[in-house]
């Protein structure tokens, strides 16, 4: 029987951080506040124990973290005191939450399992019932193009997919597909193309037989212009290439024919794809109520449904149902999101941290920063709170990252020894894809090695008197130095499995979603990014000769103007 859990009560609004009482405790621990990871872990045998928490199969060790049991008292306090809870159940109950576009926030129902008795029903919505007709029919077109039924003009199977998209429609399939490569077992393999630069889709339409491939059109909006521009010139290659390999597409007949049996799409716009020639049969929904950055677990995850297949996409999806399940069950003092997102607030705002690396020791999870990037900076990257009024503190931390061991001969530099605090997530497997050796060693086991390392000497660092108990005198004792107290978190799990993959989105997900609400932030709004949409479109003219358009400009954006124009071949 469906259940209208969506409240009638009116979004509460945000509560100023700065006014709770655990913000003036955290204020007096912070005062002379002197972090001592050596000394801490030498009086205190049961920190790691007591700061080790599991979520599903993350192994989450918080220890080399600088805080004390009383500073991760009062985070959760002001936790409970901005109403991190309450307000996520109130997400997941449809309320409203995204203020500035009075929609509800239900990427979490995208992954709830499907139920036969008590249904999500949100503004009239049968959200499950929704959510599973459409994973239904996407299941059902990636067995036919996976089986080979779906065949393209000339009768020949799929052999690559191309996802266009951009933002959220790229940064999670193409995140997601190469952290799960090796379960695409089936023929099929996928590309991605996001940038408007005309050099990506040149490159990655390169090698590819128009007879075979299978292009995914992923827009939310179906207006975004790089993805529009791009589906045309997606669209222009297969008719040229068809054509050059001797198919006929000459009558505006063929050319839909030639669309009908190379395109697909994914959006909430129906109708504009539709309006650009692609089948509605062949048009996968989704709902305003998923945000971009949210959307890898909806239809926009096709291209990883065909190439990697249903059953590593409902595991994927269990994986982020089962952290979802910790989010909203799990006591605050015990919960790996909330505490993570409130490890962050502790340092933005009280220790000055301006960034956060993420450094997975995985290279298949070589596009997580990337991805991770859209989904706290694009959320919480804000000036203005939920109703408008100014935040009262400092709020989204810079993310960035790369996998270990590639960044340790680059950045790491910085993180040891530089002047700048940037606490950093450690993710690592146990189990690897491809366990090779080298002679008789085990090459995983020696990458493992170096994020242990890394972790230890960022903790404990090495002291003067320990440089030079090694022989090194003079001025090269201090640059030999390394202070320590560099704060990091460990993720490791048994393997990189779809579900794992799933578990950590959703982790950091819901990481962002705790800082958005201590610090009053609507995470789901992304008015930042409209302003420049708004000017390419109006300087685009300039840059192609318009007089007018190019008198509108300011001096900086002429000159630049004029220097292509000269350049120009
Ligand atoms: O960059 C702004 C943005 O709206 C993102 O939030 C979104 O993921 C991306 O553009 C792509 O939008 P769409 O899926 O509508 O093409």
């Amino acid at each position: 029987m469906p259940v209208n859990r969506a409240s009638l009560t009116p979004v509460t609004a945000p509560i100023d951080p700065t006014t709770t009482s655990a913000w003036a405790e955290l204020t007096s621990l912070k005062d002379g506040f002197a972090p001592d990871l050596r000394a801490w872990f030498a009086a205190d045998p049961t920190r790691v124990e007591r700061l080790t928490l599991d979520v599903a199969d993350l192994h989450v060790d918080l220890s080399k973290n600088l805080v004390t049991d009383e500073i991760l008292a009062a985070l959760v306090k002001l936790a409970q005191e901005t109403k991190v809870a309450e307000r996520y159940a109130a997400m997941l109950a449809g309320e409203h939450i995204n203020t500035t576009e009075d929609r509800a926030v239900l990427h979490t129902a995208l992954r709830r399992p499907a139920r036969d008795v008590e249904h999500l029903v949100v503004d009239g919505q049968d959200v499950d019932q929704d959510v599973q007709e459409v994973l239904a029919k996407e299941y059902a077109f990636a067995e036919k193009v996976r089986s080979g039924e779906w065949r393209g003009i000339t009768g020949k199977r799929v052999t690559h997919v191309v996802n266009i998209g951009i933002g959220g429609s790229d940064l999670g399939p193409v995140m997601v597909y190469e952290a799960l490569e090796p379960y695409a077992t089936a023929g099929i393999s996928a590309r991605f193309v996001s940038n408007i630069d005309p050099t990506d889709i040149a490159q990655k339409v390169k090698g590819l037989d128009p007879e075979t491939t299978l292009f995914i059109v992923a827009s939310k909006t179906f207006t975004t212009l790089e993805t529009l521009t791009n589906a045309r010139l997606a669209r222009d290659w297969l008719w040229t290439s068809l054509a050059a390999a001797g198919v006929d597409v000459s009558t505006d007949a063929l050319k839909d024919d030639a669309v009908a049996h190379h395109f697909v799409a994914v959006s909430t716009a129906l109708d504009k794809v539709a309006a650009f020639g692609i089948d509605p049969t062949n048009a996968f929904g989704f709902w305003d109520w998923v945000g971009g950055r949210y959307s890898v677990d909806s239809a926009i995850g096709l291209s990883l449904t065909i190439t990697l297949g249903p059953d590593v996409f409902r595991q994927l999806l269990a994986g982020f149902h089962a952290v979802d399940r910790h989010m909203a069950e799990t006591p605050l003092e015990k919960n790996v999101p909330v505490l993570m997102g409130l490890l962050n607030v502790w340092y933005v705002n009280f220790l000055g941290a301006q960034s956060h690396a993420v450094l997975p020791y995985a290279q298949q999870l070589h596009r997580f920063a990337a991805y991770l990037q859209q989904l706290t900076m694009e959320s919480n990257g804000k000036s203005v709170r939920w109703d408008g009024s100014p935040v009262t503190t400092a709020t989204g931390e810079i993310f960035w990252g790369e996998p270990g061991t590639n960044g340790q001969h680059a950045f790491y530099q910085l993180i040891h020894q530089g002047t700048l605090l940037i606490p950093a997530d450690f993710i690592a497997v146990v189990n690897p894809a491809y366990p090779l050796k080298d002679g008789g060693q085990d090459v995983h086991a020696l990458f493992l090695a170096n994020f242990l390392a890394q972790t230890k000497a960022l903790a404990f660092g090495k002291t003067a008197a320990e440089v030079e108990a090694e022989g090194t005198t003079g001025a090269l004792v201090a640059a030999r130095t390394f202070a320590g107290n560099k704060p990091t978190t460990s993720i490791f799990a048994p393997s990189l499995t779809p579900s794992v993959v799933g578990q950590l989105i959703a982790l950091y997900e819901h990481i962002t979603f705790t800082q958005s609400v201590v610090w009053g932030i609507n995470a789901f709004d992304q008015w930042g990014v409209e302003l420049g949409k708004q000017l390419a479109l109006q300087i685009a003219p300039a840059v192609e000769g318009d007089a007018a358009a190019l008198d509108a400009q300011d001096a900086s954006t002429q000159a630049l103007i004029a220097y292509y124009q000269e350049h120009r071949k």
